[in-house]
């Protein structure tokens, strides 16, 4: 199937700058895994929780991210999760990682990696925790209002999956947008925010209005003042969660 330009095309031109395997996050993907032998990596991007010692297969429609794959990753299929050119039941587990927000039918994705593998694994926020996120709430609250798509329960209704709460580490390698939870200042880096859909979606003006109300609270102390509990953390729950189902 000929694939148009994607969203990834655009924007993903630095992705692998600042999106890369988190240790702890890749700990709990991996142990959700159990022992499969062959593994289905849909909305693969450019590699990152793709298993070691496992034999995958990544699918990824955008060419921009397919391009930074590393020369020795798992070879990767031009498609999209919601037409899976794969027979029934050929993997042992099918597992995507924070790409089903991107996809036109995620029930329709989901159904398909039901299809294709005996066990789905989904790394995935739930949406409704958006709003408590301090970036959201003090800063970007018109991000929370973004709504319109089967929620993260009706998701996981599909694949029948159990729902496990992913903590996030206070040094999260992975630049997602909420990776950056006690080290507000890196949001101030255009760089940072570019390796994620977020400030795109939101457009402009809406960001730099957002960072500049940001280096403001900083400079005067407004932002510890209001998150002074957040500093003494390690890690948090903001809404992070691991579906697991079997078929
Ligand atoms: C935020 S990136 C996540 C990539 C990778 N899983 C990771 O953890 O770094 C989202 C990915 O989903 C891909 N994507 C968008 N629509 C898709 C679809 N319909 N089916 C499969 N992948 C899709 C994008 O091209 C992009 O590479």
């Amino acid at each position: 199937m000929a694939l148009d330009r994607t969203l990834y095309d655009w924007i993903g031109g630095t992705y692998s700058v600042g999106r890369r395997t988190d240790p702890r996050i890749a700990a709990r993907i991996w142990d959700a895994l159990g022992n499969a032998e062959t593994v289905l990596n849909v909305g693969a991007g450019t590699g990152s929780y793709e298993p070691p010692g496992r034999d995958v297969v990544a699918v990824e429609p955008s060419t921009v991210m397919r391009s930074q794959r590393p020369t020795d990753a798992a070879p990767c299929v031009g498609a999209v999760a919601e037409h899976l050119p794969f027979a029934d039941k050929s993997f042992d587990v099918a597992m995507a990682v924070l790409t089903d927000h991107h996809w036109s039918d995620p029930i329709r994705g989901f159904q398909e990696m039901k299809r294709v593998a005996r066990r789905v694994v989904v790394f995935q926020w739930d949406e409704r925790w958006l709003a408590r996120y301090w970036l959201v709430r003090d800063y970007v609250p018109e991000f929370a209002r973004v709504g319109g798509r089967p929620s993260l329960a009706q998701r996981a209704a599909v694949i029948g999956a159990r729902l496990e709460t992913v903590p996030i580490p206070w040094n999260c390698v992975d630049g997602f947008f909420h990776a950056y939870w006690r080290r507000p200042e890196a949001y101030l880096d255009e760089q940072v925010r570019r390796c994620t859909s977020v400030w795109g979606r939101l457009g402009r003006n809406l960001e730099a209005r957002a960072v500049a109300a940001l280096a403001a609270d900083l400079v005067t102390f407004v932002w510890h003042d209001r998150n002074s509990d957040l500093l003494e953390l390690s890690e948090i729950d903001l809404g992070a969660r691991l579906l697991v189902g079997e078929s």
